[in-house]
């Protein structure tokens, strides 16, 4: 049940299966029963691989991109104190993912020498004005790149953002010419406003290939560029990806870490009766990735309708937790409410950094036992402590290790989550590429801003007699 070796992601999934979970969960049998399933998807995605339709796999073939990101980032990008990232969605998560499990989220805290002289990473993926305000009150734009990024070049969010941006820098500089040097978009390598304004006004741009979604896009220029601007290697998060694509190439399933993940959470939401999944790591530094999963799994498998048109509204809810602090606040939940919920655990197999617990208090039972131990220790202690509660309990769950926090396992971490949600799209019989749920709120807010073309819909008010307050 254990899948191990070396430096790779290895999925423990004993605690999805009923064997250990008294009757409850996925039996082996059903499970071996999805092979053949398994192996005509796996088959199936092969093939839109091969017709160039699933653009993330893509991204793997060996390119100039890595390096030209790479010279970027040691060369001109290095003559910035800041880099602000302006992207929401998926060309906003993957960024912040990366940052945070390979940097900490404290880096913008450090000092420069901290930094080893790498530029702070702020990622504004909301318009909320006190945030905006805060940050732009906090930097110096004369000092600082903003990556631009937006596939589409339309979305109002960065957008706005943008505008509000140039406009600082064109008052920041004497030079009329100086803000753009400022700034590098990343979006279409054709289409889009934002495209055009790169050419208008010569703004250094990098290509978002047209067939890689924005949730898909943590290992093109949207996720490497501002990456590679904090001194992480692009290349090595690329062949970590590579090594799990080579693991995810057969069509046997239980060889197939991506499929496991798939098929489990399928089988649990479908005929377990838990359509929600929680993704709790133990590590601080991991919590942004279980954010970007939450948004992969959720815009790519919550649907309306399937393949054939049919209304089906399918989805599973993915929700984040963090261990050890969600103990003390949503596992009473998990243990004793409705057997509704798998949680995928994110664990280290090392840690780079370690604080040992001194023996103090020796003498006094609640304190003497934590002494010679360490906060590593704890953490992990109290992970395998809670993952056989909860199958004690009955509950699914299974547990996702990385080796470490290095690029090569966060590079196999993601493509392993991707694949699986392209596994998980067969599945359920949807498109796991499309987002057709999100574009009525564009349009209504694009008609409440006064887009031209775009009429604004008479949107009623509150009805006084359910309103308190
Ligand atoms: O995954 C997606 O496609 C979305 O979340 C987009 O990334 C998000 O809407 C931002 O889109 P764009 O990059 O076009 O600005």
């Amino acid at each position: 049940m254990v899948m191990t070796n070396d430096n790779r992601l290895r999925l423990d999934y004993g605690n999805m299966m009923a064997p250990s979970l008294d009757g409850r969960g996925i039996t082996p049998e059903r499970l071996e029963g999805m092979a053949g399933r398994f192996a005509d998807l796996h088959v199936d995605v092969a093939r839109r691989r091969e017709a160039g339709e699933l653009g993330f796999y893509d991204l793997l073939d060996p390119t100039e991109l890595p390096a030209q990101i790479q010279a970027f980032a040691d060369g001109p990008g290095q003559a910035f104190e800041n880099v602000v990232v302006l992207g929401i969605g998926g060309s906003a998560l993957g960024a912040t993912a990366l940052l945070h499990a390979l940097r900490g989220s404290d880096w913008n805290e450090r000092d420069a020498d901290a930094r080893d002289h790498y530029p702070r990473l702020f990622v504004l993926d909301n318009v909320d004005p006190a945030t905006v305000a805060s940050l732009l009150d906090r930097i110096d734009v004369r000092r600082t790149l903003f990556n631009v990024i937006s596939k589409s070049g339309t979305t109002a969010e960065t957008m706005a953002q943008f505008l509000v941006i140039r406009d600082r820098l064109m008052s920041a500089h004497d030079d009329p010419e100086a803000y753009r040097r400022h700034l590098l978009f990343t979006t279409d390598p054709e289409k889009g406003v934002l495209r055009e304004i790169a050419e208008a006004e010569s703004i250094v741009s990098l290509p978002i290939p047209p067939a890689v979604g924005g949730r898909f896009s943590v290992l093109s220029a949207v996720g490497l560029l501002p990456a590679a601007l904090v001194g992480i290697d692009p290349e090595a998060l690329l062949e970590g990806a590579r090594a799990m694509d080579r693991r995810c190439h057969t069509d046997a399933l239980a060889e197939n870490p991506a499929g496991l993940f798939a098929v489990l959470q399928w089988l649990a939401d479908q005929e377990a009766g838990a359509p929600i999944h929680v993704m709790m790591p133990y590590s601080d530094r991991l919590y942004s990735a279980a954010d970007w999963f939450r948004q992969l799994w959720a815009e790519s498998l919550g649907k309306r309708v399937d393949l054939e048109g049919r209304e089906v509204h399918v989805g599973p809810t993915p929700v984040k937790a963090l261990g050890a602090t969600d103990q003390h606040s949503q596992v009473q939940l998990y243990m004793e409410g409705p057997f509704d919920k798998t949680v995928t655990f994110l664990a280290l197999a090392e840690r780079e950094r370690d604080v040992p617990i001194p023996r103090l208090y020796q003498e006094v039972p609640a304190l003497g036992y934590l002494g010679g131990h360490t906060l590593g220790q704890l953490l992990d202690a109290e992970r395998r402590a809670t993952a056989a509660a909860l199958a004690e309990h009955g509950r699914m769950n299974m547990t996702l290790t990385l080796a470490r926090l290095d690029e090569h396992s966060m590079g196999q971490l993601m493509m392993m989550l991707e694949i699986a949600t392209v596994y998980a799209g067969g599945l359920y019989q949807v498109n796991p590429l499309d987002q057709p749920g999100v574009e009525l709120g564009k349009k209504l807010t694009y008609g409440l801003m006064g887009r031209p073309g775009v009429e604004a819909a008479d949107l009623p008010g509150p009805d006084p007699r359910w309103v308190a307050g």
